[in-house]
């Protein structure tokens, strides 16, 4: 069986870790991997390639800081030329990001079976890119690994499975992939090098509805600043995230402490060893559950509703206010016993369903 595997951005990059692991155990899957090039930096994108030993991508398309437009397009046009030169099996793709609608669309066009990892999740908030990207794709996947229970439901209220003719859905609950990570890679973590304080905050800002509002991002960062009057913040930044702070006049105190981004080995010490999460990020809000800490979504509204319903996590929003009065007040879950994301066999799961699919 051949497996053409879709991956562009750095949570991709750390899902297939697990998937490629398990992928190779089985001599009769051969999976190709193209890499878009939507993330490019070394430390966006190559590093989480060494650490997590993925194989080298087969193919890399050099396809990034573009306009979505664009990026989607050129994208296409490249995975559809290699995927008639593979004829795989099944084209996969992780998420919700542009690399992902633009290899399922080449998919169900070229009329190759497609599986979607990470489907259903919904923010129903059409102006997020991701929420088109991922309600495009799961419409067209043959087979949707739903992570959640709330995923399944969100496909079923959409009246998901879909039949046409010879096109069929299935939809199966595998678990999260994100959770055979973090079980698997927290024995490797490793303590970054700069000077770390024994109690600490970590957070990270990367959506375009933060970075590209400038009333937003400001309002996260005036919260920050205050709360790096009694504690260390430490604030690895993404490249999109930076460059528009450097254009801005916003002011950063000194005991909020940006870095460029981290490798996942360190991200996982940093998780494990932080006092409390605050983060727009999708993956971000997960890992702090799988490492017992609590997390302040600063988003107004999340994929992730178990776990604000289950009180360990928190819309936080951006405004500063409410973001300190939730760090001063807000009554966290701090029983981590229950189980919400499967049992971190996930990647098996998928691999045996494409299999016997
Ligand atoms: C993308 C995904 C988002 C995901 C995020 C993970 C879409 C629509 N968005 O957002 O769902 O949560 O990745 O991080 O697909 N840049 C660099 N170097 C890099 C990568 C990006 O400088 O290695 C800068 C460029 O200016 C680029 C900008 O960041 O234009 C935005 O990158 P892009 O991939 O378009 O979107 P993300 O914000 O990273
Ligand atoms: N991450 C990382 N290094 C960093 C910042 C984040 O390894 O400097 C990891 C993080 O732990 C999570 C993933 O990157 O596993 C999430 O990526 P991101 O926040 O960019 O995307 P999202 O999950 O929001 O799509």
């Amino acid at each position: 069986m051949k497996i053409l595997t879709i991956l562009g951005a750095r949570p991709q990059f750390i899902k297939a870790g697990s998937l490629s692991r398990e992928i190779a155990k089985h001599s009769e899957i051969q999976e190709i991997i193209i890499h878009t090039g939507q993330h490019y930096d070394e430390n966006m994108s190559d590093i989480f390639f060494d650490e997590m030993k993925i194989p080298k991508p087969d193919y890399f398309l050099g396809v990034g800081g573009k306009s979505h437009g664009e990026m989607t397009g050129q994208m296409m046009a490249k995975i559809e030329e290699i995927t008639i030169n593979q004829n795989p099996d099944y084209i996969l793709v992780y998420g919700d990001t542009n690399s992902t609608l633009a290899g399922a669309l080449v998919a169900t066009k070229l009329h190759i079976k497609l599986a979607h990892v990470e489907a259903g999740l919904r923010s129903f908030n059409m102006k997020m890119p991701e929420e088109i990207n991922r309600i495009l794709t799961d419409r067209i996947s043959n087979i949707l690994f739903c992570p959640t229970k709330t995923a399944v439901k969100n496909l079923q209220n959409e009246a998901f499975p879909f039949f046409a003719g010879k096109f069929k859905q299935e939809i199966c609950n595998v678990g999260d992939i994100m959770q055979d990570g973090a079980i698997f890679y927290s024995n490797f973590a490793k303590k970054p090098s700069f000077k770390i304080d024994e109690s600490y905050l970590l957070c990270t800002i990367h959506r375009a509805e933060n970075t590209d509002d400038i009333s937003r991002l400001s309002g996260i960062i005036t919260a920050l600043n205050q709360l790096s009057q009694n504690r260390q913040i430490i604030l690895p930044i993404h490249p999109r995230t930076k460059k528009i702070l450097e254009s801005s006049n916003i002011k950063i105190a000194p005991n909020l402490l940006i870095i460029p981004p981290v490798g996942y080995l360190e991200m996982v010490w940093l998780i494990a060893n932080s006092k409390l999460i605050l983060s727009d990020s999708g993956g971000l809000q997960k890992e702090a559950y799988f490492f017992h800490k609590n997390c302040i979504v600063l988003r107004d509204e999340t994929e992730w509703v178990e776990l604000v319903k289950s009180k360990f996590n928190v819309i936080g929003g951006t405004n500063s206010q409410s973001i300190l009065n939730l760090y001063e007040n807000f009554n966290f879950n701090k029983d981590f016993s229950v189980n919400l994301y499967g049992d971190g066999n996930t990647a098996k799961a998928i691999v045996e369903k494409l299999l016997a699919y």
